[in-house]
């Protein structure tokens, strides 16, 4: 066909083919390029998702080792808790070992040999809260007492002597002989029966005899004496050489004459204080009720003469105590300072009074603050426990003289501390407070009479004439009181 074209017209159609050619080369190249742009987005989706499958396998293999990690770490603590639970459960078993659990009983025999009555109790009503208990109304009744019950208040009856302790239900505070004490717990009423601290007994009862066996689990009562409480309540004591029906001719209670005392010399003129210092006639025995665990005195006793005490320490508000041993004690300041006493001691302040007149209140704060301290300083103890170390220092509500308003701590030192003992004025005073009428009430040697450990600061007033007997005697004050009453004449 080309055979007859020109070749203008050969020419044209071979430059059209010619162009042709280029056009599908050009499409071509275009298709590979496509071709090998969408290989190349292939392989790099792939890339990424063999980055991707990498990334969550190791992301999965950090959490196990996370997992792993802190399964360990739960593993090792929850071994120490174990521990822990292991060894405090041992300790307490063996810290209590016979004490049995809520389903074990506790046997209570009233009385011995053939005469004895036997009576059960779980282990859950006879310990409760660490306090243990008695069912008093069986004890009663075994010590033949009558009972009046009115509103919750239990009133327990000694037919002979008429001597009477009253409980009330869910109160710890009982009333013995018209004097308030506080029991370890409450009492309580169950099933017709007033069930109240085991306490009680061995604190307040006198003539019965309670033995606790506890690897027999068995408490055991028996009257060996006057039943009586040890409570009786003392507010005043009987004046000097009286006895019952007669008063006047009975010569072994004559008052003996004051010169049985020394005549005392001080470097001040005191004679202003002569009476405070030294009472005499009736008023001479009027200073020396006794206070103390067996001789409570009645939450609502307060003096109506207190006043403000001259030589407080500066840095406290102002304290008080009766008048009479006020001016008493101002007389033994004049004369402790008169003696060169009177320089600052490691409180940077001279001996002056820390405290005196407590009311029952005030008491109750400062007992409870020393038993909250014990127990923080020793958290394995029972309430009961610490109330019984505390009790060696502080006298528990109702049994604190302090509440007489006749008695002072007063010390140079930053805080009540046995180290006032060392000091050259705790001396001066040991061997001297009798003139101005006052004692140390709770001597080092006297700590098992007085139930209280040895307190250097802590002076009473009881007038000269008694306390010249009792520093003269080395007696403290419930031998001195216990000795007057059993002879009708001190010293
Ligand atoms: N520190 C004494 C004993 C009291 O509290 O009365
Ligand atoms: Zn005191």
């Amino acid at each position: 066909m080309n055979g007859g074209m020109n070749p203008r017209d050969r020419y044209y159609a071979e430059m059209k083919a010619a162009e042709d050619r280029r056009r599908e080369a050009q499409r071509r190249a275009e298709i590979e390029r496509e071709r090998r742009a969408r290989e190349e987005e292939r392989r790099r989706r792939e890339a990424e998702r063999q980055r991707a499958i990498q990334r969550e396998r190791m992301r999965r293999k950090k959490q196990r080792r996370i997992f792993l990690r802190r399964f360990l770490v739960f593993l090792f603590f929850s071994a120490i808790i174990l521990a822990i639970v292991f060894a405090v459960t041992v300790i307490s078993f063996r810290m209590k070992p016979n004490l049995g659990t809520d389903t074990s009983e506790y046997k209570i025999v009233y009385g011995e040999d053939d005469d004895s009555v036997t009576e059960r109790v779980s282990s859950a009503k006879f310990e409760r809260d660490g306090v243990r208990y008695v069912n008093y109304t069986s004890l009663s009744s075994y010590l033949s007492m009558s009972v009046m019950a009115k509103d919750g208040v239990y009133s327990f009856i000694i037919p002979e002597s008429g001597e009477t302790v009253t409980f009330t239900n869910n109160s710890a505070d009982a009333d013995v002989n018209g004097s308030s004490v506080r029991l370890d717990g409450a009492s309580l009423y169950e099933n017709g029966d007033v069930w109240t601290p085991l306490s009680f007994v061995t604190r307040y009862m006198t003539g019965v005899k309670v033995t606790t066996d506890d690897e027999k689990h068995t408490v055991t009562f028996v009257v060996d004496g006057k039943v009586g409480f040890t409570n009786k309540k003392v507010e005043t004591l009987p004046h000097y050489g009286e006895t019952e029906g007669d008063d006047t001719t009975d010569a072994g209670t004559d008052t003996p004459p004051e010169d049985e005392i020394p005549a005392v010399e001080f470097k001040s003129d005191l004679s202003a204080y002569k009476q405070y210092m030294n009472p005499t006639g009736e008023e001479r025995d009027a200073y020396l009720i006794l206070v103390n665990t067996k001789h409570t005195i009645g939450e609502d006793y307060a003096p109506t003469d207190l006043v403000d005490i001259k030589n407080t320490r500066t840095d406290r508000g102002a304290r008080q105590m009766r008048e009479v041993a006020e001016k008493a004690l101002e007389a033994m300041f004049i004369e402790l300072f008169a003696n060169g006493y009177d320089g600052n001691g490691p409180s940077g302040y001279p001996v002056s009074v820390m405290s005196a007149y407590r009311s029952y209140k005030e008491q109750v704060s400062l007992f409870n603050s020393y038993v909250d301290r014990e127990m923080r300083d020793d958290p394995s103890l029972s309430r009961a426990q610490a109330e019984k170390i505390t009790s060696t220092y502080s006298a528990p509500p109702g049994t604190s003289e302090h509440q007489t308003g006749l008695c002072v701590d007063m010390h140079n030192m930053p805080s009540a501390q046995k180290a006032f003992a060392d000091q050259p004025a705790y001396e001066w005073l040991r061997d001297n407070s009798w003139k101005f009428g006052f004692i140390l009430r709770f001597p080092e040697d006297k700590q098992d009479i007085t139930g209280i450990t040895f307190e250097p600061w802590h002076y009473r007033y009881v007038g000269r004439y008694h306390a010249y007997k009792i520093w003269s005697s080395g007696m403290c004050l419930e031998e001195y009181v216990e000795a007057m009453e059993n002879n009708g004449a001190a010293g």
